[in-house]
């Protein structure tokens, strides 16, 4: 079986790794790829976004499965645009349809769903450039902190969370009169903060049938002790001591299923990755927001711990079988740090050659944002490396993923030195 992957990250280095472990997978493809894909996959210079070139790809070397890995192309539509391709239609697609990455889309529509299909989510409104002053002045009653959300896709960086009136009163004028995000802000949702322990769970589902991967536990904040600004993710760990089975039973009842079962109400045949992020809120699972797709570091700590052959999964995903495997899940703990560029997530410089990487022993480094040039492997991103490890205990786990990330060397690299601490002091 021949099988493309999309995207350029730790998440599709992760995949490509897995999937190249496969004895179904013959030929392995990523678009673009990294310097990581490149070990284990022929990466092709396609742009993720470009579809009729991935159309001619996918026809050129005879790919029998794609693998959408970031929400971008999901947004824009490929599966529908590869769909439209008469020639295609033996083509399995792991990855939803426009319509149904609106769930990552758009803010508006995935808490409207919410809400629809009595999904548990923080109360919310939303507003528009025309009800601006509507939302100024709901704003001015509102319980603090609260939190405003850019409709849109914003890459991460449409949420704020404001601990005054006048600041929360800045950002919704700044996302829906001064278009600060584009037209990912032409609305915006009002939100009701949340204080609680974050989680990411993900469901595999073929439309018809689901199966709850491992969870993970992100690291989000570029700073010890989560200080500083957001990024795409500083390092993870699964599995998370309180996702303990009660909790989970919750989520799969109240949040899981409600959600597969609002999907097929609207007509939506889901087929791929639904990533909730969820918070725990006096025992309670809160859904923040829903992802078309894995979670990126999640990626990094979920498929190491999957011992079913993944190409498997995602066949059966994309012919709607899932019901037919089952997915073995190892008991070890996988922690992952992800080293960054000095400066990000602001502004950060690339093309500084990394060393070391071959002294690494007992751990994956996943290539998040690396090239190769001349036989060197070159910075290209903020995300640089996400290095997992897998132990027996999570404190295991952490000394050796923090120690492999001390031991690789770029110019301004960065980590969070923190990663599963707060796990293992965690108690309820
Ligand atoms: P998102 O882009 O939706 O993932 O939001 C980014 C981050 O903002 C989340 O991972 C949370 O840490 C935080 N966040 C979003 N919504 C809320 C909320 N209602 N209450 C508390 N924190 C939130
Ligand atoms: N790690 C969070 C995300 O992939 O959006």
């Amino acid at each position: 079986m021949n099988i493309l992957i999309l995207g350029s990250g730790g998440r599709e280095h992760a995949f490509a790794w897995k999937l190249s472990q496969s004895p179904l997978c013959s030929a392995l493809f990523v678009a673009p790829g990294n310097a990581g894909t490149a070990q284990v996959a022929t990466n092709l210079p396609i742009k993720f976004t470009d579809f009729p070139a991935i159309a001619k790809a996918v026809r050129e070397h005879k790919i029998d499965l794609l693998i959408v890995g970031p929400e971008e192309p999901l947004v824009k539509g490929v599966v529908d645009y590869l769909r439209q391709q008469a020639d295609l239609s033996e083509l399995g697609i792991v990855g939803p349809d426009a319509e149904g990455a609106q769930l990552e889309g758009s803010k508006d529509f995935s808490k409207q769903f919410m809400v629809r299909y009595g999904v548990p989510t923080a109360s919310s409104r939303t507003f528009t450039a025309n009800t601006l002053a509507d939302g100024l002045s709901f704003l001015e009653t509102h319980s603090l902190p609260v939190v405003i959300k850019a409709d849109g896709l914003a890459a991460g960086k449409g949420v704020i969370i404001a601990e005054t009136i006048a600041e929360a009163k800045g950002a919704l004028s700044d996302m829906l009169d001064g278009q600060k995000f584009g037209e990912a802000g032409s609305k915006a949702v009002i939100e009701q903060y949340l204080r609680g322990i974050e989680l990411s769970v993900f469901v595999l589902t073929d439309g018809e049938n689901y199966k709850i991967l491992p969870e993970a536990k992100d690291y989000k904040r570029i700073g010890e002790d989560d200080t500083g600004p957001n990024t795409g993710g500083m390092g993870a760990v699964s599995p998370v001591v309180f996702a303990n089975s009660s909790f989970m039973t919750k989520v799969e009842e109240k949040v899981v299923k409600p959600t597969l079962a609002g999907l097929k109400q609207e007509g939506i045949r889901y087929k791929g990755f639904i990533f909730i992020g969820l918070m725990k809120v006096n025992g309670e699972p809160y859904v923040i927001e829903y992802n078309a797709r894995m979670g990126d570091p999640e990626t990094e700590v979920v498929l190491p711990r999957i011992q079913t052959d993944f190409a498997e999964l995602m066949i059966a995903t994309a012919n709607g079988e899932l019901d037919q495997v089952t997915v073995q899940v190892s008991p070890q703990t996988a922690v992952t740090t992800v080293l960054v560029s000095g400066g990000y997530p602001e502004t950060y410089e690339t093309g500084k050659a990394i060393s070391e990487l071959e002294r690494l022993e007992d751990v994956t480094a996943f290539h998040a944002g690396t090239t190769q040039k001349n036989g060197d492997v070159l910075t290209n991103g903020g995300r640089v490396l996400a290095i997992t490890a897998q132990a027996n205990s999570l404190e295991n786990a952490v000394r050796k993923s923090q120690e492999a990330a001390r031991m690789v060397q770029f110019d301004g690299k960065q980590y969070r030195r923190d990663i599963g601490l707060d796990l293992i002091r965690y108690s309820d």
